[in-house]
């Protein structure tokens, strides 16, 4: 896409250095009272260049001690899914909808929800994604439609400004429920077709 390679590696530096000032700017974060407890803030991590941005909710109880995103029981298994559908790490970015951890792990509020936004907005500017994948209601409803059910909607494939997004159960939700483990086996199995239809990858 870009002209010269010397080309490709300034635009690829500078997304880079972005990257870091929004890492710095998020640890100085208090724009909302998650910011006052959390031990770490969890900007994302992977890839970026990648084509493919994996979107969840928060940081859980472990990213908030390591910082960093998905290294926790909901992690592992998504790193489980993900080799299963042959979606290699190299091609994803990995975030989450709010950068701190909501104490109890409870759902992130509406309000902090809108606070954190920009931050997305900007890794998105940043990586300039193909295809999102959605992981559970809180990501779906922020970025597709408030209105969107994971029970009902879940494996739906959206399109939004030319990105196309695939809503699924959140691995920490299959965790809980065993049961909706099929149900996300087939929505997986729609993501890798479309990734290999749309050619994503
Ligand atoms: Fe800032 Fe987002 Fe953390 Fe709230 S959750 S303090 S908006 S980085
Ligand atoms: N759950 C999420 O939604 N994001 C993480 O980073 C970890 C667990």
């Amino acid at each position: 896409m870009h002209s010269s390679p010397f080309c490709y590696l300034i635009i690829v530096s500078m997304e880079k250095i972005a990257i870091e000032e929004l890492t710095r700017i998020v640890l100085n974060c208090r724009k909302c009272p998650l910011g006052e407890s959390r031990l770490h803030p969890v900007l994302g991590k992977g890839s970026l260049q990648a084509k493919i941005m994996i979107v969840g909710e928060g940081p859980g109880a472990t990213e908030d001690q390591t910082g960093v995103a998905f290294t926790g029981p909901a992690g592992k298994l998504l790193d489980k899914i993900l080799a299963s559908v042959n979606i290699s790490k190299d091609d994803l970015y990995f975030t989450n909808i709010v950068k701190c951890f909501p104490p109890e792990n409870r759902t992130p509020r509406l309000s902090e929800q809108e606070a954190c936004l920009d931050y997305l907005r900007m890794q998105f500017l940043l990586i300039h994604p193909k295809m999102m994948i959605l992981l559970g209601s809180v990501a779906a409803k922020k970025i597709i439609d408030p209105k969107f059910s994971v029970m009902s909607d879940h494996g739906k494939i959206f399109e939004k400004k030319g990105v196309i997004m695939i809503p699924t159960f959140h691995p920490a939700a299959l965790l809980r429920d065993e049961t909706k483990k099929p149900a996300a086996w087939e929505d997986w199995k729609i993501i890798r077709k479309t990734i290999d239809e749309k050619k994503i990858l």
